[in-house]
Order: structure tokens, then C-alpha cells, then sequence
């Protein structure tokens, strides 16, 4: 199963799926048909091959393909105080909890134990593709990419910038930021390149957020990311008192995403985690340029930010993926990040509908929200044709979801009201559509039993 467009779900049962093991992509797909595994990839490659040159996986009944779940926004030092620290809003958070647990990440083995953990959490929830925020720190941040490939995951990861407005503790001069950026840049590449799909650890440019980075700072990012043709990350207009705040610092700029794209730092390769309060001139900014919006609803809800309009986004043809924010969101998982997105647009619907307000639209549904988390994600971080749906030509990033795990939450399908299954024609492609809702709604790790990245097994129950 897989999402090709929002609100998709394409269920494609009785098939089979061939992955080269040498490129780790997915050469054919094969629905209703009876030949036999080497037969169907001499058809998919038009190469001689063999019944032992095949090897193959039967899912069984109980089981289902899916592609790799997309974050487009953590942060890995964060991991160490999940749950914790929920009781003051963003601003007074980040200076009280934050800044201070960021500082430590000088120490290396620190960074060691929290970030193999911290990856380790993200790869078991199935997510192959993430995001992430390190620290200042550049010994660290070359700590969590090399953990990250050693898990085997596929990311970005972004030194991050902060020179100005942060404490003295955690601070960086101008010079020292913009130095340790280009040198993480070279680190992780390796002489390798930023464009290339099939590198599975990649740099991203990231400005913590425009407060926190002058103005020489956001402008030197904006020339690097653009002479390496890297990624952008940073915060948008996550609450009512930061927008403030970012305005203050930049009084010239009309609006707070005018200040990032005033630094070159506004294009189709920008992810901007939250716009969660968008003025017009922020939503025209992001439009034109092409910018992806990573929704972080656990994190919205946890620090009162306010309800991000992921509605508005899509209508208006601006990508919008899935981010967890860890630990602004206290949970690691993508499967969580799916139903607070449902509830925060559950939410908007209900408040405009009380409050007479035109266009409340519709909430989004279970395909819709599996979709922001693959293939919407995967729009969202310049990797639509490589990952993000199960097709011939990709990347294989994918699951295999056990719906009969020991202690599964998904109930077994016998229980399954009757009013709610056969509704169509094809029982097998309506009973799997239930189970995906069921997914959503109430699976966990443990019906997560393999999890494959560029065709390497990196997880399995
Ligand atoms: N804005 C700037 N830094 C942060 C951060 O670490 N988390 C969140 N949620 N917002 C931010
Ligand atoms: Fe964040």
C-alpha cells in the first residue's frame, strides 16, 4: 500500500514487489499475476536470471508493504528530556530547558549515548527519512551523522546556528558559525554529492531560527547552502510571541519568512518546521519559493503554539510533510504525528464551523494523513522521485507492517463490524483499507517487523 497524491491510497493486493540488492531500488511491481519471482524480474530487468539468483519474502496474510515513514523535523539532542519540560510556552522553554540541555553536547560521549539511542527510537517507529537538528557543536553533530549511518537511516542533519540573542553558554560568533557549517558541510559529504539521492547521510543549512542569527550570519548560510547546493531548515512562525520577536530583530523585513528569504534562504529545497501563524505576505513567500512546510502538531499542542492550517497548505500546492519536534512534540514517532494531525485539523474544522467562519473544509482522513507522512514528507525534503511511494525506479525505504504481532493493538479483522466491511466491490482491497485506517489510528513499534532503507534490512522484530 502506498500514497501516490494526497488523499490516494493505493492498495495493490496479490502483488509482487523486485528490489536490486546492488542500488537498493525497486526495479518492478507486479499486481494479479501468477509467474514466479524469476521469471517476473527477468521481465522487470531483462536480464537471464536464475531461481537461485532470486531471493524472496512471502508476507503471509497478516502483513503489509508500505513505504518508509518521513520526518521532517527533530531534534536529536532533545531526545534526552522527551516528555519533560511542557510547562512554559515556546520562547520560555527554549531559555529555561533547551539552551541549557543544548550546551552539554560539548561533551562528546554525551552525544555518543544520547544520539545512538535517539536514532535507534526513530529507526524501530519506522522512520527511514528524517530531519535532524544537532547542536553548535561540530565534534557532535559529526557524532549524529556517523550514528545515523551506522544505523543505517537515511537523513539530513544540520549543524545548527545560533549567534545571536542566545546566552553566553550556548553561543557562537559569526565567524565561528559560519566555519563550522562549511566544515560539518565537508565532513559529512566526504567529497561525495549533496545532490546525489543515493547518499544516505546529507548536510542541511540550519539557522536555528531568525532570532537567534544575525543577519551577516543568515546571509553567509544562504551563499553556502546555495555553493553546495544543500537543504535548508529552520522555524516559521511557531508562536504568537516569536513572530514578535523575529519582527523586532529584523524591523526591515515586511514579514518573518521576508527575513530568511531576504538571505537566499527561501527555495524548493527550504523545509520550515511549524507556519503554524502565517500572515499573507508568509504564505505568498512560501508559495512562490517553493518552500515545504513541516507540520509539527504533538509539538504545537504540547508548547500552546496554536493549530497549524495544513488544509490551506495543500490548497494552495505548498508541500507539507510530518515532524515530530522532539521534544518541543514529546513523540518520537510518526505514528503519532499522523493522529495529532488529525485532531489539530479535527480542531480547526470544529472551531470554524462554532465560529461561523467560512471554508472550514474537511479533516484529514487516514489516506491523507499516511500520505503526509510518506510521499508528502518526502515532497517536502526534495525527494519525491526518489522515496516516499512503492515505485518502480525508487529508492526501497519501506515497512512491513504485521497486523498479527504478538500484542498487537490493531484488533484482528474477525472483530471488524460488519457494517463496516465490504462496503466495494473487491473484499481483499476493502478489507486492507481498513487495516491501513487501524494503522493510523492505533499501531505501535510492535507491528513495525522489518524496516528496510535503500533495500538494506536496518530493523526487524
Ligand atoms: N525554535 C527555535 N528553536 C526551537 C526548538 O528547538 N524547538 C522548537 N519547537 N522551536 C524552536
Ligand atoms: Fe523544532
Amino acid at each position: 500500500a502506498d500514497t501516490p497524491a494526497m488523499g490516494t491510497l493505493r492498495i495493490r493486493a496479490r502483488a509482487a514487489l523486485g528490489v536490486d540488492r546492488r542500488s537498493g531500488r525497486i526495479v518492478g511491481v507486479a499486481t494479479e499475476s501468477d509467474a514466479a519471482p524469476a521469471q517476473l524480474v527477468r521481465e522487470w530487468t531483462g536480464e537471464p536470471v536464475g531461481d537461485g539468483d532470486v531471493e524472496t519474502t512471502d508476507l503471509g496474510a497478516d502483513q503489509l508493504l508500505m513505504p518508509g515513514l518521513v520526518d521532517t523535523h527533530t531534534h536529536a539532542p532533545q531526545f534526552a528530556f522527551l516528555g519533560l519540560g511542557h510547562d512554559l510556552p515556546l520562547m520560555e522553554w527554549l531559555e529555561t530547558y533547551t539552551f541549557r540541555h543544548e550546551s552539554q553536547f560539548q561533551d562528546a560521549d554525551l552525544a555518543r549515548t544520547i544520539y545512538a539511542d535517539a536514532v535507534r527510537r526513530m529507526v524501530r517507529g519506522g522512520c527511514t527519512m528524517a530531519a535532524y537538528y544537532g547542536t553548535i557543536h561540530l565534534e557532535a553533530c559529526c557524532i549524529l551523522a556517523e550514528t545515523i549511518r551506522d544505523a543505517g537511516q537515511r537523513a539530513y542533519v544540520g549543524k545548527v546556528c545560533m549567534d545571536q540573542n542566545a546566552p553566553d553558554y550556548y553561543s557562537e560568533t559569526t565567524d565561528e558559525s559560519l566555519q563550522a557549517t562549511e566544515a560539518f558541510v565537508h565532513a559529512v559529504l566526504g567529497g561525495q554529492s549533496a545532490a546525489d539521492d543515493g547518499v544516505l547521510v546529507r548536510p542541511i543549512i540550519t539557522p536555528r531560527f531568525a532570532p537567534t542569527c544575525s543577519a551577516r550570519c543568515l546571509h553567509g548560510l544562504g551563499r553556502l547552502a546555495r555553493d553546495h547546493q544543500l537543504p535548508i531548515q529552520s522555524h516559521l512562525c511557531e508562536s504568537p510571541a516569536e513572530v514578535a520577536f523575529a519582527k523586532e530583530c529584523f524591523p526591515d523585513c515586511v514579514s518573518y519568512s521576508a527575513i530568511y528569504h531576504a538571505a537566499g534562504l527561501f527555495g524548493p529545497r527550504t523545509i520550515m518546521a511549524h507556519c503554524v501563524h502565517m500572515s499573507d505576505d508568509d504564505m505568498r513567500l512560501v508559495r512562490e519559493c517553493g518552500v515545504g512546510v513541516s507540520h509539527c502538531p504533538n509539538s504545537n499542542f504540547s508548547l500552546s503554539s496554536g493549530v497549524a492550517d495544513v488544509r490551506r497548505f495543500v490548497d494552495q500546492g505548498i508541500p507539507v510533510g510530518l515532524g515530530t519536534d522532539v521534544s518541543g512534540g514529546y513523540a518520537p514517532s510518526l505514528l503519532d504525528a499522523m493522529r495529532m494531525a488529525a485532531a489539530a485539523s479535527r480542531t480547526l474544522v470544529a472551531a470554524r464551523r462554532d465560529s461561523a467562519q467560512p471554508a472550514a473544509g474537511s479533516p484529514l482522513d487516514a489516506a491523507e494523513l499516511l500520505f503526509l507522512a510518506t510521499q508528502g514528507g518526502a515532497r517536502v525534503m526534495g525527494m519525491q522521485a526518489s522515496i516516499g511511494t512503492l515505485d518502480e525506479g525508487k529508492l526501497f525505504d519501506a515497512l512491513v507492517v504485521d497486523f498479527a504481532a504478538p500484542g498487537s493493538p490493531v484488533p484482528p479483522p474477525s472483530v471488524t463490524p460488519a457494517v463496516l466491511r465490504h462496503q466495494q466491490a473487491d473484499e481483499l482491497e476493502q478489507a486492507w483499507r481498513l487495516r491501513i485506517e487501524q494503522f493510523v489510528f492505533l499501531a505501535d513499534d510492535r507491528n513495525i517487523a522489518r524496516v528496510y532503507v535503500g533495500g538494506r534490512l536496518i530493523h526487524a522484530l
